[in-house]
């Protein structure tokens, strides 16, 4: 049997030592590499360094579980399959060019799931010292006290969060996203972007922001922020409705299931499929 506990207890020392590197690197973190030929996808040595500190630590204790991590370092397996095994997900920087340009909403992201569910999750954002925590069941938490999303229910009162990807400048998919963009602007309050995808599940988890949608994010973006937003009362779904697939690169996060059926409704067939996480 999986020892939630000692899962738990690890990932939160493990997640504590790399707030402190990632903290300490910004001060000197202007370089990067790009990855592929995106010249809008950056990663830096912090990253990596993270990544392969989380993962080897993790590793030593739980030899046997699966390990999916954004920049596939730390030896571990990083084949994308999302099985019934005892699984963590791991984005070492979220945000990574918020964290290269020096702009504070970032976080280290560590989910761990288990039968397809997901049961610990820790989003740490050492830059502006806020630490989200959930187990399955037992509540959300921003450095350590209990947080609720807003139970806010109608879209002309709430503040929606959205990220605008490069990834996804084909005109068509950019129109697509900006007409969404446009009908969200024109119901909501208002329409914010962050740059981190988990920081946006987070702040929907705090009741700081009602609503968050994304044609684009991977696993490692969202395995953590999705408990955190449950846990705190909210619903997370797909953008079209029903079931949100965290390999399936899409996420619609609400405060209420009503405010979500308001966002699916205005996106309506104004989808975006991008290729899924699980595919080869
Ligand atoms: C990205 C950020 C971005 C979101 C993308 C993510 P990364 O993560 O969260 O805001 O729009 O979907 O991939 O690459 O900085 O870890």
């Amino acid at each position: 049997a999986v020892d939630l506990d000692k899962c738990y207890a690890q990932m939160n020392q493990l997640v504590d030592k790399a707030a402190k590197l990632m903290k300490e690197a910004s001060t000197k973190m202007r370089l990067y590499d790009t990855k592929g030929n995106n010249t809008a996808d950056l990663v830096t040595a912090t990253d990596r360094e993270i990544e392969q500190l989380l993962i080897k630590g993790l590793m030593e204790h739980f030899p046997d579980h699966v390990y999916i991590g954004e920049e596939g370092t730390g030896g571990a397996a990083t084949g994308r399959k999302l099985t019934d095994a005892p699984t963590w997900i791991i984005d070492p920087i979220d945000g990574t060019t918020n964290f290269v340009h020096g702009l504070h909403y970032t976080c280290i992201s560590v989910g761990f799931w288990l039968n397809k569910q997901p049961e610990l999750a820790i989003c740490c954002n050492p830059m502006i010292g806020q630490k989200f925590t959930a187990r399955r069941n037992c509540g959300a938490y921003m450095n350590g006290v209990q947080i609720e999303a807003s139970g806010q229910t109608e879209l002309e009162k709430s503040i929606i969060l959205n990220e605008l990807n490069s990834a996804n400048f084909e005109p068509e998919l950019m129109a697509i996203q900006m007409g969404n963009s446009q009908k969200m602007l024109e119901k909501a309050h208002a329409l914010r972007t962050t740059g981190s995808a988990a920081m946006d599940l987070c702040l929907v988890a705090m009741g700081a922001a009602d609503g968050y949608y994304e044609f684009y994010p991977h696993c490692w973006d969202t395995a953590a922020g999705v408990l955190l937003v449950r846990e705190a009362g909210g619903v997370v779904i797909d953008p079209a409705g029903g079931e949100f697939d965290v390999m399936g690169r899409r996420v619609l996060a609400a405060a209420t299931p009503q405010l979500g059926e308001q966002m699916v409704k205005l996106l309506g067939d104004m989808q975006i499929y991008h290729a899924r996480d699980d595919e080869p």
